[in-house]
C-alpha cells in the first residue's frame, strides 16, 4: 500500500506508546508482524532498561519507534502541593503507604536517554509533553531517525513543523493516559480526534498519525477520512495478549464497574484520562497542576494499590473507547480495526 506514512507498513495502524507496563517489546513485535508500526515507551524507565528494549527491537530488522517524555517542569504553588499531600493522608493510611513529599525537578533521565538515541540510532522517535530543541531534532534526523512530535492543538502543530519534525502525532482529547499537551494547566475541551486531525491537515502535508478515543473500526475510518495517514491505538491494545498491563487493570476496563472516563490531575499533577473511580471522585477537583511532583507523591500509594488490587485508588488510564478493549492477539485486534478502511 503506498502512502505518505513515514514507513510504508501494510496497515496504517500504529501501537501508541504506553508507559507503565502495557508497551512490551512483544507487543511492538506483534504489531510489526501484523503489518503496523509499534512504539516502545521509554517514559519512567531507566536508561539501562530502555537500552535493553532498543537492542531487542533492533534485532528484528523491522521499523519501530520509541517515545520519550520531554521535560516540561512548570512552576507550581508549593502551598497547594502541601495541602494536597495533607488531603491524601487518609488514602495513604488506608493503603498502608506513605505520601511521598518530593518536590523538585525530575527529567526522567532525559540526557542519558537522548545519548542512547544519538549513539545507536533507531528508526523513529516520538516526543510528548513538550517540543525538544530544534538542534536535537536536526541531529536525530541527521542520523536517519524519523522524528515525530505529539501535538494537541494547532499552535503546537505549527511550532513542531517550524522546528523541523518529520511527522506529527495528533492526539485528541478522548485519548487514554496523559494528555500530551505542552500546557498542562489548560482546560481540555472534548471533541473527536477527527476534528483536530482535519484542522491540522489543512496546515501541512507532513504525515499525520491521529490518536485518541478509538472504539472500533468506524473511528479509525473517520480519523483516516479526516486526513490522517495512520491511526495510533492505545487503550484497545491494553488487553492484547502481548500487552504487559497488569491483570487488575485489564479486568477493570471491562468489569462493568466503571462506566466512564474522566480527565484528572489527581494521580500525577498533569491531565490524564482514566476510568472514573473513587480516588478521582474524591480528589480530582483539588489536585494542583504539578507534574512530576504529584506523580512522585502518589507513586508509593499506587504501588500499594496495584499489589492489593485496589481499583478505587489506582490510576486506570483509559480512553473513551475502553469498553471495546478485547482480550485477543494483537494481530487480530489490529485487523479488526482496519476492517472498514477502503
Ligand atoms: C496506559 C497508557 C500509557 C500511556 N503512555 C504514554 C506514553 O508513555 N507516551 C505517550 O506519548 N503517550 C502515552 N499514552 C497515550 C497514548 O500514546 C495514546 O495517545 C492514547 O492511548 C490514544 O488514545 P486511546 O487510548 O483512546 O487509543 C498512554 C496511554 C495509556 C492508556
Amino acid at each position: 500500500m503506498s502512502s505518505s506514512r513515514p514507513f510504508d507498513t501494510e496497515l496504517p495502524l500504529v501501537a501508541a506508546p504506553m508507559a507503565g507496563g502495557p508497551s512490551t517489546t512483544a507487543l511492538v513485535q506483534a504489531v510489526a508482524g501484523a503489518g503496523g508500526l509499534g512504539f516502545l515507551a521509554a517514559g519512567y524507565k531507566t536508561p539501562e532498561r530502555m537500552a535493553e528494549e532498543l537492542d531487542t527491537a533492533r534485532g528484528w530488522g523491522v521499523p519501530f519507534g520509541v517515545n520519550l517524555f520531554v521535560p516540561n517542569d512548570q512552576p507550581y504553588d508549593e502551598q497547594a502541593l502541601n495541602a494536597y499531600a495533607a488531603e491524601l493522608a487518609d488514602e495513604a493510611a488506608a493503603l498502608g503507604a506513605e505520601v511521598r513529599f518530593a518536590p523538585g525537578a525530575d527529567d526522567d533521565h532525559w540526557a542519558d536517554k537522548i545519548a542512547l538515541l544519538l549513539d545507536a540510532p533507531v528508526p523513529a522517535v516520538s516526543f510528548s509533553f513538550a517540543l525538544p530543541d530544534r538542534s536535537l531534532i536536526a541531529e536525530l534526523k541527521g542520523r536517519g531517525t524519523v522524528v515525530l512530535q505529539t501535538v494537541t492543538t494547532l499552535d503546537e502543530a505549527r511550532a513542531a513543523l517550524d522546528a523541523g519534525v518529520d511527522a506529527l502525532v495528533v492526539q485528541g482529547p478522548r485519548a487514554g493516559g496523559h494528555s500530551a499537551t505542552w500546557t498542562p494547566t489548560r482546560a481540555i475541551e472534548d471533541f473527536p480526534t477527527a476534528r483536530i486531525v482535519a484542522r491540522i491537515r489543512a496546515l501541512t502535508s507532513v504525515p499525520i498519525i491521529g490518536t485518541g478515543g478509538v472504539d472500533g473500526p468506524g473511528t479509525v475510518r473517520e480519523i483516516m477520512a479526516a486526513g490522517a495517514d495512520g491511526v495510533a491505538i492505545g487503550t484497545l491494545l491494553v488487553r492484547a495478549e502481548e500487552s504487559g498491563a497488569s491483570p487488575v487493570y485489564q479486568d477493570a476496563l471491562v468489569s462493568g464497574e466503571f462506566t466512564r472516563t474522566t480527565i484528572t490531575r489527581a494521580f500525577t499533577g498533569r491531565p490524564a484520562r482514566g476510568l472514573h473511580n473513587g480516588f478521582i471522585e474524591r480528589h480530582g477537583e483539588h489536585a494542583p497542576t504539578a507534574y512530576p511532583a504529584v506523580h512522585r507523591m502518589t507513586s508509593p500509594m499506587r504501588t500499594r494499590a496495584w499489589i492489593t488490587g485496589d481499583t478505587d485508588r489506582l490510576s486506570l488510564w483509559a480512553g473513551t473507547g475502553f469498553a471495546s478493549a478485547q482480550a485477543a492477539p494483537t494481530a487480530q485486534i489490529l485487523h479488526g480495526l482496519a476492517s472498514q478502511l477502503p
